[in-house]
């Protein structure tokens, strides 16, 4: 398929590029690249620098490009900005997205892949969290995502638009052939700041709380990685043939890993030590978020290629070994 991959020069994005070229598929980028890096996407990828509120450029590359389906990873994703700057989240997360749809529908395009996200979920009570757990975002971002959600129902009712959305759990790791990984600037993810703790070019790791109810007492996430939540979004192609179709799944492995276990993790794929100090706690953070991706599992055959923390760890630090400064490196 043709396959217009929005955001297709961040993170998730880029990993998804590649995932699509691997399975035969034709993916064009849109990105506008504020958050995304032109060296993320493979040179004979067409790469369109565009805004989403341009729905007359946009309408332009969907029609050019003969686009079947969208993928939409363009969004905000820092919980404790969305909560000093909603506006900024507001305007980016929905209304672009808004304008998006709007100009796919008027084009004739009604296949929709959508990253959402277990921030959608807030503190749930029970875990490990399924697709009926209640949705209780306690974040701006997360209530942006939501929202989106929302939307999409109703344009599947009223239009026929079949859309998955997919809630991510932490996205981590890299390409197995460190070609591309995690660059964010600002950073605030885990993982590569406990690179770069190890690596003595940032303080040590502040370990943001440690007396959660939890065995070691700090927050224990559901870590994925970021070829198999890629490999999720082609998996369900199939099923987005049925107009209509209204899909909402989990991306996570299902395992619980503390902040202790990464940084352990860390130390052993590196070799190196992770200097680290305990901090008070993050606002906002649950003490513990993992999924039941049962549902993907058997829906979609979607399998985890990457179980465990260390496996997932070693791909993040090959890429950072070999791009310490990200993108920016010669
Ligand atoms: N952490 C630290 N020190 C740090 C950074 C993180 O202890 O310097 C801890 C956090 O408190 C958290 C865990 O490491 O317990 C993971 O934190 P990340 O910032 O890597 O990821 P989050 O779980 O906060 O964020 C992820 C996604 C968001 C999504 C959120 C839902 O990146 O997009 O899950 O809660 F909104």
């Amino acid at each position: 398929m043709n396959v217009l991959v929005v955001g297709g020069a961040g993170y998730i994005g880029s990993h998804c590029v590649r995932q699509l070229l691997a399975a035969g598929h034709r993916p064009v980028v849109l990105d506008n690249l504020v958050f995304g890096h032109r060296a993320a996407v493979p040179a004979d990828v067409p790469l369109y620098p565009a805004n989403l509120g341009n729905e007359k450029e946009v309408g332009k590359i969907l029609r050019k490009e003969k686009i079947e389906l969208v993928m939409h990873f363009a969004a905000y994703a820092y919980v404790g900005e969305s909560v000093t700057d909603p506006l900024k989240y507001y305007f980016n997360n929905v209304a672009a997205t808004l304008h998006l749809l709007r100009c796919m529908l008027g084009a004739g395009v009604k296949k929709f892949v959508f990253s959402s996200t277990c921030a959608t979920y807030g503190t749930p009570e029970k875990m490990p969290i399924t697709e009926d757990t209640p949705q209780v975002p306690i974040n701006p971002y997360g209530q942006t995502k939501l929202d989106m959600e929302n939307t999409l129902k109703a344009l599947a009712r009223a239009y026929g638009l079949s859309f998955a959305a997919f809630r991510y759990f932490n996205a981590a790791g890299a390409a197995a052939d460190g070609a591309i990984g995690e660059h964010h600037d600002p950073e605030t993810h885990l993982i590569p700041l406990a690179f770069d703790a190890a690596s003595g070019v940032r303080p040590p790791l502040q370990v943001f709380g440690t007396d959660y109810p939890t065995p070691d007492g700090t927050c224990l996430r559901d870590y994925v990685h970021v070829d198999d939540l890629s490999r999720a979004h082609i998996a369900v192609f199939d099923k987005l043939a049925t107009p209509g179709a209204a899909l909402f799944y989990n991306l996570g492995t299902g395992k619980p890993t503390s902040v202790l276990e990464v940084i352990k993790a860390v130390e052993k794929i590196s070799g190196r030590k992770v200097p680290y100090v305990a901090a008070p706690r993050r606002a906002g953070d649950p003490p513990a978020l993992y999924a039941d991706a049962t549902k993907a599992r058997t829906e979609l055959g979607w399998v985890i290629r990457y179980p465990d923390i260390e496996s997932i760890v070693a791909t993040a630090w090959k890429w950072h070994e070999a791009h310490p400064q990200g993108y920016a490196a010669p």
